[in-house]
């Protein structure tokens, strides 16, 4: 659980990962003269740190910390402390090679990575609070420290372990989770190929082997849910540990929240932390680029919307580890973050403060280049602090819900993923990111909100390919509809249950009756198909046989045009909807090219009476609270954009009286006059 420890810093956080271990002493003066020179706010420290603060098993030196920490402190420079267990020493693994984890193939991973440990050993578990326990205690009551970061992004790197302790474990968490052998025989419906199981003991990760192939679905699926049950109780046994000797200051961890679907379940995790914190990189090659971090920002955000978060780490320059390491053009690192806090960041920091000249990401940009300061990416980090001090009225204020929602699921996205489809090659976690950047391009602010959030307030909730759907999500869009909303389903949504296991008579299993309908096939198309609606939509890989019986009270709201290549669908009927009271839920059976489904879109929403408010060719997100609101228009074109709001702008201080010019590449940030 979230203490009551609040970051509530009353400014919007600047800075970065600072790994003075890294450099002599006269660098590390020139880095904290750089900080304050930027205006720096919160450096975090110590994120790889265990091998130099405890070079030996039980011996530790904190001279190194303690300078950086002390510096740090007398520059007005908060820190964010990490627990350094990402990355164990080289003695822990040459004394125990049994924490790294093992591999699907049955692989022990090496030396020489980072989260080189498998989540389930008491091994590692012991040694990892040792040192927790050693830094919290040393630095728990310092008052430079103002949050905890503990390890680093969990996960990447050892999602999942399949090694015999990791096993054992697992099979300890399916006798709680299902109490009897049966339970779990009926659940994973073990009877095909002849797999009951006589006792949990017997169950075995789905390890993989020329012999055994393809896994029961079931069995991957939770081996997918114990995987993320099993790094979330290391991540709160550190949690306690710091809690315990560092009361009142509050608690994050760094996540990867974005298209998804992720290494373990964010929205469970955001309840254990005080803080919900990203680390979001741009992809130098997606032509989609700037949409996909306004929807990452507000999948982060969606979380937890009671509460601002912190984008932890992004990059000032290029990374790399893409395949072509392009760094941004000059205005479009200023552009993303202000994206993530127009969309409820109260921080904006950078991996790393100064780029390594040695060690695997010697390449990757920092916000002092090898150049040093005199550079490009220096100077514009440089005016991003300055502007980021001038959004201090913006802390702690909260992004205004949007009346349109898209339903997101990790879990539906792993059993997705869990064993052989219709179609291989197809991945639907990236249709909910297509739905909100069509939208978004089109003027709609959509919420992106986990299966759990509370729909109460929401007036369209949007459901693409949502393969997994419990009764209990089915009941909360039923709910939707009741009250008047307007529900829109796509194919590939509510396939299977909680278990993993088709719901049967027809898809989408528990919707079918809130939709009216029952798909009968799923028509998967070959690349060389061509298919359209009657409407003129172009149907892009997949179809479905669809009834709509006149009993089920859907309309046809389109069709398959004949004269397709595929007859099984045409004249069908290809897009529904059904009327309950004034709600309204849509079914739309095909996967449409990008103009076909956003006409769908806009005609769902207008019949919805949810109008376009954006502005044409600008990112215009409001921040509001404590009697005041924010404006923030972001404009990614090449062209000025008029937006038609006067204000005040807190980056110049101009005031505009009704109408604001955001130029070419620009940003604005207009706080409405009262
Ligand atoms: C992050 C990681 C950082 C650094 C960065 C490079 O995923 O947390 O330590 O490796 O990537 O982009």
């Amino acid at each position: 659980m979230t203490s009551n420890a609040r970051f509530a810093p009353g400014r919007i956080q600047f800075g970065g990962d600072w790994n003075p271990e890294q450099w002599p002493a006269a660098i590390r003066a020139e880095d904290v003269e750089l900080m304050q020179r930027a205006g720096v706010t919160m450096a975090t420290l110590g994120v790889f740190s265990w091998g130099e603060l405890e070079p030996e098993p039980g011996r530790f030196e904190f001279d190194g910390m303690d300078d950086a920490i002390d510096r740090l402190h007398a520059a007005g420079i908060a820190v964010d402390l990490a627990t350094p267990t990402a990355s164990p020493p080289i003695w822990l693994h040459r004394a125990h090679p049994e924490i790294l984890p093992v591999s699907r193939t049955g692989q022990r991973y090496e030396q020489g990575g980072r989260l080189g440990w498998c989540p389930s050993s008491p091994v590692f578990r012991e040694a990892a609070l040792g040192v927790v326990d050693a830094i919290a205690h040393r630095y728990g009551a310092h008052p430079a420290v103002r949050l905890w970061h503990l390890g680093n992004e969990f996960g990447g790197g050892n999602r999942r372990c399949y090694c015999d302790v990791s096993a054992a474990a697992f099979s300890r968490w399916l006798a709680d989770r299902y109490g009897a052998i049966e339970a779990l025989n009926a659940a994973w419906g073990t009877a095909f190929w002849g797999h009951r199981y006589r006792a949990f003991d017997e169950v075995e990760p789905p390890r993989d082997s020329e012999t055994v192939g393809l896994g029961n679905p079931g069995l991957v699926l939770d081996f997918d849910r114990f995987s993320s049950w099993a790094l979330l109780q290391h991540a709160i046994a550190e949690r306690d540990v710091v809690r315990r000797h560092s009361p009142g200051i509050p608690i994050t961890t760094n996540s990867m929240v974005g298209v998804g679907p992720h290494v373990v379940d964010y929205a469970g995790w955001a309840r254990e932390f005080d803080l919900v914190a990203n680390d979001h990189y741009v992809t130098a090659a997606d032509p989609h680029r700037e949409a996909d971090v306004a929807y990452a920002a507000d999948r982060t955000r969606g979380l937890d919307p009671s509460r601002p978060w912190l984008l932890m780490e992004t990059a000032a320059g290029a990374v790399s580890w893409q395949r072509v390491n392009r760094p941004p053009e000059p205005g479009a690192m200023r552009r993303t973050a202000m994206t993530h806090i127009a969309r409820g960041a109260d921080g904006v920091m950078f991996f790393q403060w100064r780029q390594s000249i040695a060690g695997a990401e010697q390449f990757h940009s920092a916000v002092v280049p090898h150049a040093g300061a005199g550079s490009r990416t220096f100077r514009e980090v440089e005016a991003l602090g300055a502007e980021l001090a001038l959004l201090a009225p913006v802390a702690g204020t909260l992004v205004d819900p949007a009346r349109i929602a898209i339903l997101v699921d990790d879990e539906s996205g792993w059993a997705w993923d869990s064993g052989p489809k219709p179609v291989w090659h197809r991945s639907i976690a990236t249709e909910a990111a297509r739905w909100h950047r069509l939208l978004g391009a089109a003027g709609h602010r959509v919420d992106v909100l986990p299966v759990s959030a509370d729909l109460g307030m929401v007036d369209v909730v949007l459901v693409p390919a949502l393969f997994l759907m419990s009764a209990t999500t089915a009941g909360s869009l039923a709910t939707v509809v009741a009250r008047g909303g307007t529900v829109v389903v796509s194919s590939l949504s509510g396939i299977v249950d909680e278990t993993n296991t088709v719901v049967p008579g027809g898809y989408p299993g528990f919707l079918r009756d809130l939709l009216g309908i029952r798909v009968i096939e799923h028509v998967p198309l070959l690349a060389d198909d061509a298919v359209a609606l009657g409407s003129g939509a172009v149907v892009d890989g997949w179809a479905e046989l669809l009834e709509a019986p006149s009993d089920g009270g859907a309309e046809v709201v389109d069709r398959y045009a004949q004269g397709g290549t595929c007859a099984i669908v045409a004249g069908h009927p290809a897009v529904t909807a059904r009327d309950v009271g004034a709600g309204r839920a849509w079914y739309c059976s095909a996967s449409l090219d990008d103009p076909g489904l956003l006409a769908l879109l806009q005609r769902v929403l207008e019949h919805a009476g949810v109008p376009a408010d954006g502005v044409q060719g600008l990112d215009v997100v409001r921040r509001a609270g404590g009697g005041r609101a924010f404006r923030f228009a972001i404009n990614h074109g090449a062209a000025p954009v008029e937006l038609p709001i006067g204000g005040t702008d807190l980056l110049t201080g101009d005031r505009h009286q009704t109408t604001t010019t955001v130029p070419p590449g620009g940003v604005v940030v207009i706080e409405e006059t009262a």
